[in-house]
């Protein structure tokens, strides 16, 4: 299992290109199933394990996955999909499998997908899921950690989610796409991916609306026509590299990235002292300050604070002025990053669902282990902070599901940060750290 290992202390400066989203690509990939009759074109995929995952699962199920002419090109043809069956194996290394559920039950009436089972950040259900593939006319029956789900034909409901669900959404809206009639769906999420994936069916042929900001309508149509679609960008890893600039008291410029959807964050960070300049729509300047002022942070559905931040912006809280308090609203056990965060020396405190930060003059190097993809992610920002001595973040398989080869960019922004194989003493140069044997026991 790799390992990153990190000599902090240096700000960072350069500049940055912002990768194409993980969690807009998850769901747009899979709406392939719905679109038979041609390739599927999908640019700005990001390189990251989850994608392969999803691919490998799309492969099982029949699809072929074709040369294209970009890395960053997902060339798709699912006219050969034969088989309805998600895997135990694939679905325990990446929960997002569940999306299969809604394409599959719309264009074969058909699915059994293995429960996604809990995650480091909790414990993940997918109730919502299926009551609303109930409410569409299909039959949902578990089994064995398995989900099996038949339908005659689906017809269009009125789907009222308790609390706002990303993939639950998407689901839905798939599911829904070519039922009979329209589905009104109430409490939707609304993070952006959704609607990157709503323009990516709508261009290929479905009718759907956000006619309120948390109100989808889904008017069935009778088939699709072609998938090609340019994925949005990363608006995690965007702000994950906002944080890396105000940490290390750095001075980068991120391109390529939606300024629009990061409003939470930059509110956030310019509170606590980040000076950030919005060069334009899709680039903007982040220079750290000497002091980081404490600030109190609630995540939250978007366009709220984003619980996928919350790990990220505490690592920087650590290093602030005075005492902050950092509640995360969202998923039950997203702190598992704050142990680690104490082994570098971070002083916080956690109380049920809240997280009490005092801010330390300094974090020092140390061995800390990754237990989830953001969490990695809170360890290398504050790892590149700490002034003495080398960090080294073990389990970095959960990095590598979200961030695209993430020690490459922080390298070219001057980090002194190598890729280490676990029984290796020397950087790892550019050898595909080998996914497939290493099993995430949980994943986020
Ligand atoms: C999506 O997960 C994202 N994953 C997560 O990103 C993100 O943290 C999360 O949304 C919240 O923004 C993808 O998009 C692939 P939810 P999802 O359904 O859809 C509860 C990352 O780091 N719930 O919006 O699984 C659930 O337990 C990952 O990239 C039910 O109770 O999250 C949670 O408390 C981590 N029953 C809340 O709703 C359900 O059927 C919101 O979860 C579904 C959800």
């Amino acid at each position: 299992m790799d390992k990153m290992v990190i000599e902090g202390g240096f700000p960072l400066v350069g500049e940055v290109s912002i990768s194409g989203s993980k969690n807009a690509s998850l769901p747009i990939i899979v709406s392939s199933i719905m679109f038979d009759e041609f390739d599927c074109e999908i640019e700005n995929v990001p390189d990251l394990e989850d994608i392969k995952t999803i691919k490998k699962l799309l492969i099982s199920l029949g699809a072929v996955i074709k040369k294209s002419d970009a890395a960053d090109k997902l060339v798709i043809n699912t006219s050969g999909i034969n088989n309805f069956d998600a895997p135990y194996d694939l679905v325990k290394t990446m929960r997002a499998s569940v999306l299969v559920l809604g394409p599959l039950i719309a264009k074969y009436k058909r699915a059994r997908v293995s429960l996604p089972g809990g995650c480091a950040i909790g414990a993940r259900p997918i109730d919502f899921h299926l009551n609303a593939l109930k409410q569409l006319g299909a039959t949902v029956k578990v089994d064995h950690g398995y989900v099996e789900v038949f339908a005659d034909k689906l017809k269009g409901a009125v789907i009222n989610f308790p609390i706002p669900s990303v993939t639950g959404t998407e689901n839905v809206i798939m599911a829904a796409v070519l039922a009979e009639g329209t589905t009104i769906i109430k409490n939707a999420a609304r993070e952006p991916e959704i609607d990157d994936m709503i323009i990516a069916l709508n261009n290929g042929g479905a009718d759907i609306k956000r006619i309120e900001p948390s109100v989808i309508s889904v008017r069935g149509v009778k088939k699709l026509s072609r998938l090609c679609h340019r994925v949005l960008p990363d608006r995690i890893e965007a702000g994950t590299f906002m944080v890396a600039s105000a940490i290390t008291k750095g001075d980068i410029v991120l391109k390529n990235l939606n300024v629009h959807h990061l409003k939470s964050v930059i509110d956030k960070l310019s509170e606590a002292g980040v000076k950030i300049i919005i060069n334009s729509s899709n680039s903007i300047r982040v220079k750290g300050s000497k002091t980081i002022k404490s600030v109190d942070i609630s995540t939250a559905p978007y366009p709220d604070f984003p619980t996928d931040m919350q790990a990220q912006i505490m690592s920087l809280m650590t290093l602030s002025g005075g005492l902050c308090v950092i509640t995360e609203n969202v998923f039950e056990n997203r702190f598992m990053h704050v142990a680690e965060l104490i082994r570098l020396g971070a002083n916080i405190k956690v109380r049920n669902n809240f997280a009490i930060v005092k801010g330390v003059k300094k974090l020092s190097g140390a061995e800390v282990m990754a237990t989830d993809l953001r969490a990695s992610a809170s360890l290398v920002l504050a790892g590149l902070a700490s002034s003495d001595g080398l960090t080294t973040v073990s389990r970095i398989y959960h990095l590598d599901r979200g961030y695209e080869r993430m020690e490459k960019k922080l390298t070219a922004l001057g980090a002194i940060i190598s890729r280490v194989k676990a029984n290796d003493i020397s950087p790892v140069t550019d050898e595909e750290p080998k996914f497939g044997d290493v099993v995430c026991s949980k994943t986020a």
